[in-house]
């Protein structure tokens, strides 16, 4: 089955019952997406179909179909770090760093949705991620700075 990641077209045989974040870390090797609860309820593996969050661990991987995933390795580069990546490097938003990535794929689908959203708006969407180390305040700072 083609499946498309980042930009780059995969062929790759799996299980009709595999979730897509074992796909993309057990096959294709993406570790960004991180194995946290297994049941959508922590958002450490937020991935983007089409540019929008979902949690990878609830999604089948035969159903992604023709939709475009986005990990974090796919939303920025090193030399041009996607706006909410910036944001997270210039707060220094981590700490032990395990649930970010999911952290700035919701942000990012966030505001590709509502570019400028309120603070009200930041928390409803971040809700469902969490982040043991409580990084929340920096969390709901680096989104409004990435929203400009
Ligand atoms: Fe998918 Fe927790 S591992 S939501």
């Amino acid at each position: 089955m083609r499946i498309r990641v980042n930009g780059t077209d995969h062929e790759v045989d799996f299980e009709e019952d595999m979730p897509l974040l074992w796909l993309l870390r057990d096959e294709l090797g993406i570790h960004g997406p991180k194995y946290g609860c297994g049941i959508g309820q922590c958002g450490a593996c937020t991935v983007h179909l089409d540019g929008v969050a979902v949690r990878a661990c609830q999604v089948w991987a035969a159903d992604v179909g023709a939709a475009e995933v986005t990990t974090i390795e796919g939303l920025g580069t090193e030399d041009a770090p996607h706006p909410v990546q910036q944001a997270w490097i210039d707060l220094q938003v981590a700490q032990c760093g395990y649930c970010q990535p999911g952290q700035v794929m919701q942000a990012a689908s966030l505001l590709n949705e509502t570019p400028n959203p309120t603070d009200a708006e930041i928390d409803d969407a971040m809700s469902g991620n969490l982040c043991r180390c409580a990084s929340y305040p920096r969390i709901r700072a680096a989104v409004r700075r990435a929203a400009g």
